[in-house]
């Protein structure tokens, strides 16, 4: 009997399902450690759990941080490197970025447990959707199998990472420069619904917006006279306000309605809502916690998959700090 194999066009069929199998599947597994670290996820999950009891804020560093390794050169770590002239002191991450010694704590709970074969980049990725989690917010399963990276470069973070003085078109340009569209840029803009910003941050729009001698007309009036008196002209730059003072450390979809209410902080967070590309999407997530869940989730495995190193690049890092 001839097996239905030999008919040409189930061939073509099944050799164009083989192909597409191979294409969309991505370098990166749920699986990875499950033979060589088996109680990875409850190791990160408890050390995250407590990191965050000790400070709620955490969860949204360890999230932030889990973005800027991402946008510069990949998901790789560098972000952690403690070089002088890495990307831990550029612009938008010297004296903002936190939770490195959370990530270290992580890191030698996880090197007692399995000693030199888990990477720094795939913890700061589990922590980050850990964090999110223990929010409140979505939960995933965590793409494995990240390598850490060798180099830190300062000129490509101070590039690469965005400012909250830009526009929206400057922000999607930076998105798409790594694979991420406008959805992406709307939903994890949505991380702001958690954590804090300091003044220095979205001072700017609060007196002399732009040089128009007044404040930025697209905040709302209560939300701008609070602010001006946190952050007078020349108080205390470090100090910090809550992204969405309707449940600073939960992870919901308040974010959207605080923007279309005028409520946004920063100037990249309220023009979200006036620019075209991304008024309706504000507006929909706004009114659909599980369209933004779902969003955010997608987008957040899609940003972990940027540029990993693989298979023999790169290294698993000893010190999460230091090239090995
Ligand atoms: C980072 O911040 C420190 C402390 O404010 C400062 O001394 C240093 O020059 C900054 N580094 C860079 C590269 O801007
Ligand atoms: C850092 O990246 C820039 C481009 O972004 C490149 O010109 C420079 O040579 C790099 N520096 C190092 C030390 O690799
Ligand atoms: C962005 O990409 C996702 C797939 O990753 C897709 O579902 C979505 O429609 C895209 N959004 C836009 C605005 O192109
Ligand atoms: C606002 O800033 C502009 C440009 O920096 C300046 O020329 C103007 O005098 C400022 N207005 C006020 C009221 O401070």
């Amino acid at each position: 009997m001839k097996t239905s194999i030999t008919n040409p066009s189930l061939v073509v069929a099944l050799l164009l399902v083989l192909l597409l199998t191979v294409s969309v599947k991505s370098q990166l597994t749920s699986d990875f450690y499950d033979t060589t670290c088996p109680n990875l996820l409850q190791i990160v999950r408890r050390e995250v759990r407590n990191a965050i009891k000790f400070e709620m804020r955490m969860a949204a560093s360890l999230l932030r941080l889990h973005f800027h390794d991402c946008l510069v050169d990949g998901c790789d770590a560098s972000v952690l490197l403690d070089n002088t002239d890495g990307e831990k002191f550029g612009f938008a991450n010297n004296n903002s970025a936190r939770g490195f010694e959370v990530l270290d704590g992580v890191k030698n709970a996880v090197e007692r447990a399995c000693s030199g074969v888990v990477s720094c980049a795939d913890i700061i990725a589990i922590s980050a959707r850990d964090a999110v989690f223990l929010s409140g917010g979505p939960s995933w399963k965590v793409l494995l199998g990240r390598r850490d990276g060798r180099v830190s470069n300062q000129t490509t973070a101070n590039s690469a990472l965005t400012t909250p003085f830009e526009t929206v078109d400057q922000l999607t340009a930076k998105f798409t420069a790594v694979g991420l569209n406008t959805t992406d840029l709307v939903s994890l803009s949505g991380a702001h619904t958690i954590g804090l910003a300091k003044c220095s941050s979205f001072s700017q729009r609060l007196f002399n917006f732009s040089g128009t001698g007044a404040p930025d007309r697209t905040l709302e009036s209560e939300m701008l006279s609070d602010l001006q008196s946190q952050c007078p002209t020349n108080g205390d730059t470090e100090k910090t306000v809550a992204f969405d003072r309707n449940s600073v450390d939960l992870f919901d979809n308040h974010y959207f309605k605080n923007l279309v209410n005028g409520r946004g902080l920063l100037q990249t967070d309220q023009e979200l809502f006036s620019a075209t590309t991304t008024t309706s999407l504000v507006q929909s997530y706004s009114e659909d916690k599980n369209l933004f869940f779902n969003d955010f989730r997608n987008s957040m495995i899609k940003m972990g998959n940027i540029s990993p190193l693989t298979g023999s690049q790169g290294e698993i890092r000893k010190n999460c700090r230091a090239i090995n």
